[in-house]
């Protein structure tokens, strides 16, 4: 069974004025009529140049943005159609791990704050509404303690900054971050593309263990041809806003049906990941 449904989504950003003379620069169709299916457990790999609107797709399958029009069915819950509560209980299930994880955050915020946050956020909804598992103090730090571990880390990271480590112990810390809530799918946008080739097929290795680990299902955005073949049970290819092949990895690579794969896979030698 689907645990995510996309059913013909589309996004169009429309353009503000033009600078240059007034001119409308139009719109742009960033996912055009898409519809994939995402299965329990797999990794589905989403490749294609930039600007083909893979983030906008990611982003889109967990309704960070709204949608111009489409369907995303996730666990059977038509994501666009729930109410705040539900869309707030839908959530935790639902974790992104971005290129940078630490653009977004508060560089004053220590290790433990920025893995935490999410239990923290989460602890309020259950205390407004009364219900649920409440965490006191000590267990939310015995939380973030096996986050670290889980994430190949050592806890006295907690009381340091994130601007202490390096980009691939960044990305432990934004991968141990979003893990924090036991999420079942998490959207992977370009984690490893900002890393040196050893420090992502570190990385990538560490969501493969995850994945056994906590029984995650990815989507996993990267324009690298070998990186997504490397660990997707399934690829799908964008072109301009519109999946133009997603078949298994087996499949796209040995028998391309589209001309941009062929040029995707020929672009591309085999990555030294192990
Ligand atoms: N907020 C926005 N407003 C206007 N246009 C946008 C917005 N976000 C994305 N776009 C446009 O939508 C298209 C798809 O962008 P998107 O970021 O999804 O591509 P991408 O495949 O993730 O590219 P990259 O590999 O560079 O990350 C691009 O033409 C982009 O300029
Ligand atoms: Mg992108």
């Amino acid at each position: 069974m689907a645990l995510v449904e996309v059913r013909n989504l589309t996004k169009v950003f429309d353009l503000a004025e033009s600078s240059f003379g007034g001119r409308r620069a139009g719109e742009v169709r960033a996912v055009d009529d898409v519809s994939l299916d995402i299965y329990e457990g797999e990794t589905l790999g989403l490749v294609g140049e930039s600007g083909s609107g893979k983030s906008t797709l990611g982003r889109l399958i967990l309704r960070l943005i709204e949608p111009t029009s489409g369907a995303v069915v996730f666990h059977g819950v038509d994501l666009l159609k729930a109410n705040g509560s539900e869309l707030r209980r839908l959530r935790r299930d639902m974790q992104i791990i971005f290129q940078d994880p630490f653009g977004s955050l508060d560089p004053r915020y220590r290790v433990e704050d920025v893995i935490a946050e999410p239990l923290i956020l989460h602890q309020q909804i259950i205390e407004q509404k009364g219900v649920g598992e409440s965490l006191g103090r000590d267990a939310r730090r015995q939380r973030v303690r096996e986050l670290l571990c889980a994430v190949g880390m050592d806890e006295s990271a907690m009381s340091r900054f994130p601007h202490e480590f390096s980009g691939g112990q960044r990305q432990r810390i934004g991968i141990a971050r979003a893990l924090a809530l036991r999420p079942k799918f998490i959207v992977a946008d370009e984690p490893v593309s900002a890393l040196d080739v050893s420090v992502g097929a570190q990385i990538v290795n560490l969501l493969q263990q995850l994945q056994r680990d906590f029984g995650l299902t990815y989507l996993f955005i990267s324009h690298s041809m070998p990186v997504v073949r490397y660990l997707s049970t399934r690829i799908a290819v964008m072109y301009g806003g519109k999946i133009v092949e997603i078949g298994s990895t087996e499949q796209i690579t040995a028998q391309p049906q589209h001309d941009y794969t062929r040029k995707l896979l020929a672009a591309t030698p085999e990555m030294a990941a192990s």
